[in-house]
């Protein structure tokens, strides 16, 4: 008789469990008669926008100005969402192609150092080839964001000394020496 209230909170329990499963809603797939074709699940009316739709459009359309600030983020972004394939420097040796995924292009390359960073922001958006998209993940202000520090990391293996500060210059010329 020990065992009686502990029996019967647990049944109590479990029935209020089984109520949980059984509410009186519809699943997605679910049939339906409140609509003429039958299904519970109705495709949005046409022409409906979603609610940041608008918003992410501009954002993608206006390159903001390049500053440091947007340089940081770049780099931050791209270091959690490209380097494990694309590399810190971009040369495409990043741990998921050491273990078998297909290797991306070096972004070293000239097609890709020729290419407008508008490029850029529309791989991460749409993806390509078996490179999948990025735009459930990286908002599009980090889009372009990515975008700069790419062309950061490209002129870092591609710099023209004449264009250095002539101290820096002189720096160069000294260890040449
Ligand atoms: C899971 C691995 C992976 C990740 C993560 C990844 N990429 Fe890629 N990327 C690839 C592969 C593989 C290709 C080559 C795809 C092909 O040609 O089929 C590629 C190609 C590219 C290209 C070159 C497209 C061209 O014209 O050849 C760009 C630019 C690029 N990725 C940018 C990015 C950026 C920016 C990020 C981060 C937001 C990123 N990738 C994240 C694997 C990845």
């Amino acid at each position: 008789m020990r065992y009686g209230p502990l029996i019967l909170t647990l049944s109590l329990l479990l029935a209020g469990c089984d109520d949980m499963n059984h509410q009186p809603r519809y699943d997605s797939y679910e049939k339906s008669r409140l609509f003429a074709d039958g299904k519970a699940l109705q495709a949005p009316p046409d022409g409906t926008i979603g609610r940041d739709d608008l918003q992410n459009a501009q954002a993608l359309a206006n390159r903001p100005p390049v500053n440091i600030e947007l340089l940081q983020r770049g780099q931050q972004e791209f270091g959690i969402y490209c380097t494990p394939c694309h590399d810190t420097a971009g040369f495409g040796n990043g741990t998921v192609p050491a273990r078998g995924f297909p290797h991306p292009p070096s972004f070293h390359i000239d097609r890709l150092r020729q290419a407008p960073s508008r490029y850029f922001v529309e791989v991460i958006s749409k993806g390509h080839g078996v490179m999948y998209s990025y735009a459930d993940r990286v908002s599009p202000r980090d889009r372009w964001a990515i975008a700069a520090y790419i062309r950061a990391l490209q002129l870092s293996q591609d710099a023209d000394a004449a264009g250095l500060p002539p101290e820096d210059q002189a720096q160069l010329r000294r260890a040449g020496s």
